[in-house]
């Protein structure tokens, strides 16, 4: 069984996020999802989230992609976690791909971006729909 981890905060559930999960599930047979906590939001990340962490646990995990949901606490976990869930593949989107610090991460097990779907992200639509009147 190859079993996939990814991460992020998957906030206010959308098309992006479902392409990303389906995309990485396809890469093998589990699906874990390391789910940024709001402490961790808050402290390191400095975004806060519109769902709270109990919230964006349970949509994600009526995802179909999706086998488990962990916390992400902090940014040194990777590791613990590939060993811990027996992790072959740790997949990230396509917007860390400039960034060096994952890349450690390949002396442990393989590391795969994928690109980002265009046109959409939890920022964007908090951006549209704050300006707009509900009705
Ligand atoms: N993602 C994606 N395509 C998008 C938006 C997100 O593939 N259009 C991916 C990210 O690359 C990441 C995962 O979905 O692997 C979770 O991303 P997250 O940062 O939680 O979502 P965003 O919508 O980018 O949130 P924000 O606007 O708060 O950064």
């Amino acid at each position: 069984m190859k079993r996939i981890l990814t991460y992020g905060t998957f906030d206010l559930l959308h098309y992006g996020h479902i392409e990303l999960l389906r995309r990485a599930r396809e890469l093998g047979d589990y699906l874990v999802v390391g789910l940024s906590t709001d402490e961790f939001n808050c402290k390191e990340k400095k975004k806060q989230s519109y769902y709270d962490y109990e919230t964006r646990k349970k949509m994600l995990e009526s995802v179909r992609y999706v086998d488990l949901v962990i916390p992400e606490n902090d940014w040194e976990q990777k590791l613990a976690d590939i060993e811990r869930y027996g992790i072959d593949t740790v997949v990230m989107g396509s917007n860390w791909l400039d960034s060096n610090r994952f890349n450690y991460l390949r002396h442990h097990c393989e590391l795969i971006f994928l690109p980002r779907t265009y046109g959409i992200s939890s920022t964007q639509i908090k951006a549209d729909l704050g300006g707009k009147l509900l009705t």
